[in-house]
């Protein structure tokens, strides 16, 4: 049986007590979803071998694939890991937030919270309820995006349940994520950072605190055969709608054009700007808006849930424009190519 319950402002009695329920399942080796500025979490207790079996578990999650510690501040990362200057750079500038950042472990994480790796990734989350959370547990959190394995992350407690109904003890329903994307994630080695996955601390931001940032290659392009990526979760299928996604490149009129002749004789699902409304209105076209064309933070606030309604309508396929790959475009980018595994149609 998985309990939901709502919070929206952990500073309420009822909330208070729910979330002392919630940090008893937690320190008791069970499994709680909650709510964070990015996406939702599958939340066990960090520190419990047996609570990280029972979320990949949960999950449908491959066991080579690490888990992120969610921590309540963050010089709490000393207890889990060797921290460096550098760390304290970023946590100084963009925590708490929706940075991870991946250090060498000490010994009190279980390897099945890394996957058998000697680095941890460590994240300290925004959210007012994960904090509370985190707080009144008094424990690291291990925490994967709240999907099944293979499926866009959840924004809402809705596809919360829709994945985890009965497959974990809580879910608290926080309402919408803001980000609506993944954090960005970075690994530190002695002065420099790796960019292994792109969200909303971006690219350019990482670069004011460090002035050696490099972008993984396979942020923008699919693993080869028999890669080992840096990060384990590079590897596998990620966001993917049922429904074919086809990521529209070039100039917008002769998207616009391409997606009408399309209508004609698919029943079309579009993940459209708001200002295309009008002109893509067609009893073929079942149309989901994302926000304003130069609203990225709406784009990346909208893509997940805007996946999974899409793939909810029985269409013959999915459109979207390929959005830029500077600044939040880049998660975004990263996100959809993989959603589209890769099909990018230039008209
Ligand atoms: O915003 C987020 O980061 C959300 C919320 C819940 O905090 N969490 C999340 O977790 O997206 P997850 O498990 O879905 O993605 C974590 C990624 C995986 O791709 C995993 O391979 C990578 O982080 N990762 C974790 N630990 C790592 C490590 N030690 N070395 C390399 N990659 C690691
Ligand atoms: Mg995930």
């Amino acid at each position: 049986m998985t309990e939901l319950i709502k919070i929206t402002d952990p500073g309420l009695p009822d909330a208070k007590n729910a979330l002392k329920r919630a940090a008893e399942i937690l320190k008791n080796g069970g499994l709680v979803v909650m709510p964070t500025e990015t996406v939702y979490g599958l939340g066990g207790n960090g520190l419990d071998e047996n609570a990280a079996k029972k979320i990949y578990e949960a999950k449908g999650r491959p066991a080579d694939n690490p888990l992120i510690l969610h921590i309540e501040k963050p010089e709490d990362a000393e207890k889990y890991c060797h921290t460096s200057p550098l760390y304290f750079a970023l946590a100084k500038a963009f925590m708490p937030g929706p940075l991870t950042v991946i250090m060498p472990k000490k010994d009190i994480v279980p390897l099945t919270v890394t996957a058998g790796l000697d680095t941890v990734a460590v994240r300290c989350p925004e959210h007012k309820v994960a904090n509370a959370l985190i707080h009144e547990a008094g424990i690291p959190i291990a925490a994967p995006s709240a999907n099944l394995s293979g499926k866009p992350s959840p924004t809402n407690a809705k596809y919360v349940l829709e994945d985890m109904d009965g497959r974990v003890d809580m879910i608290i329903d926080g309402g919408e994520c803001e980000i609506g994307l993944e954090s960005t994630i970075v690994m530190i080695k002695n002065d420099s950072l790796t960019l292994l996955r792109p969200g909303a601390v971006t690219y350019d931001a990482l670069s004011l605190v460090c002035v050696k940032v490099t972008i993984d290659d396979k942020v923008i392009r699919m693993l080869k055969e028999n890669e080992k990526p840096l990060s384990p979760g590079m590897k596998y299928k990620h966001y993917a709608p049922n429904t074919p996604l086809v990521l529209l490149d070039g100039e917008e009129n002769r998207q616009i054009e391409f997606i009408k002749n399309e209508m004609k004789t698919k029943k079309c699902a579009i993940l459209c700007y708001d200002e295309e409304k009008d002109t893509l209105n067609h009893k073929n076209a079942f149309l989901i808006p994302i926000g304003m064309r130069d609203d990225l933070a709406s784009h990346a606030k909208k893509l997940f849930t805007a996946l999974r309604d899409a793939d909810k309508l029985s269409c013959d396929i999915i459109y979207a424009h390929l959005p830029p790959m500077s600044g939040l475009g880049l998660a975004l980018y990263n996100r959809m190519i993989r959603a589209a595994a890769h099909t990018i149609l230039k008209v």
